[in-house]
């Protein structure tokens, strides 16, 4: 199986003159100009859209519909501001998004999570990070909760002998880890202020029930893909003291809100019989203005 990994587009944001939509559709050529494009199978960890309004979700819509268009398949999970925006989630914007973007996260499958899609030689497992945010106080700061019952009903899919054999490949938008980096790879070595606020705003930029999810899906699970934090890291050295090979998170996949990165994206290929994973980086001018 070959994956793409994509997150945190924020359609419908522009930054310094350039619109996340025109980058998102250079993402998309350049997917689709790959030797059978059709072979790929397309992971979008949410955020897709900037805020949770009809315009940019059609804006989302149309983008992603080039890609399905053309017979790449396309698993998506929602992000916070997908449903709402960056400091909250909104229960009828979440509902408004799932509806439109149902063919992507549900399939033809019911309306619920976890969605258990199996492709191959993967069973791919979406989850929704926001699903237990919906309380008034909880929903603040949108750092992600998957919800007890949610993630107990993610083990007993993981016990189906259908999934056990298979490569087990788990997406969700929030942060699994904490901490798991030594440099602050969101705000650089210049100013003490920012670094004031990455240690103080970190721990709120993670899945709330983090702990019980690595309880539950430790030597289980092959590869956890991941967004919200726009770092683009590997955290495989963090997943594998829970016997997890492989954890990503996607960066940004248009980067326009840091002008040293560029816009990128991952490919992850269990062909093999292992997993090799690569980005694919474009050159620094698609991030300008
Ligand atoms: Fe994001
Ligand atoms: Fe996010």
């Amino acid at each position: 199986m070959k994956i793409i990994h994509l997150s945190d587009t924020h359609v419908g944001r522009n930054n310094n003159g350039s619109s996340n939509a025109e980058l998102v559709d250079l993402i998309i050529e350049d997917i689709l100009s790959l030797e059978n494009p059709s072979d790929y199978l397309v992971v979008h960890t949410g955020d897709l859209i900037d805020k949770g309004n009809q315009q940019y979700r059609d804006l989302g819509s149309s983008l992603l519909a080039k890609l399905s268009d053309q017979g790449v398949r396309v698993l998506l999970c929602p992000g916070n501001h997908d449903c709402g925006d960056a400091m909250h989630v909104d229960p009828n914007l979440a509902a408004q998004f799932k509806a439109q973007f149902a063919p992507y996260i549900f399939g033809s499958q019911a309306t619920q999570f976890p969605v258990l899609n199996i492709i191959d030689d993967c069973a791919f497992i979406g989850l929704d990070s926001n699903q237990a945010e919906m309380s008034w106080l909880d929903r603040w700061l949108a750092k992600g909760n998957l919800g007890d019952a949610q993630i107990t009903a993610l083990s007993k899919l993981l016990d189906l002998p259908e999934v056990r054999d298979k490569v087990v490949v788990l997406y969700l938008h929030h942060h699994p880890f904490f901490d798991a980096f030594v440099v602050s790879a969101d705000v650089g070595d210049g100013h003490l202020l920012s670094h004031l606020f990455s240690w103080n705003t970190r721990r709120f930029r993670r899945l709330k029930d983090a702990y019980t999810l690595m309880q539950c899906i430790r030597d289980r699970v092959d590869i956890v893909l991941f967004g919200h934090q726009h770092f683009g890291l590997d955290y495989s050295a963090e997943a594998q003291r829970y016997g997890i090979p492989t954890a990503l998170d996607a960066s940004s996949s248009t980067c326009t809100e840091m002008d040293t990165d560029r816009m990128r994206y991952r490919i992850i290929d269990t062909d093999s019989g292992f997993i090799t994973t690569r980005f694919v980086a474009f050159p620094p001018g698609h991030v300008q203005a």
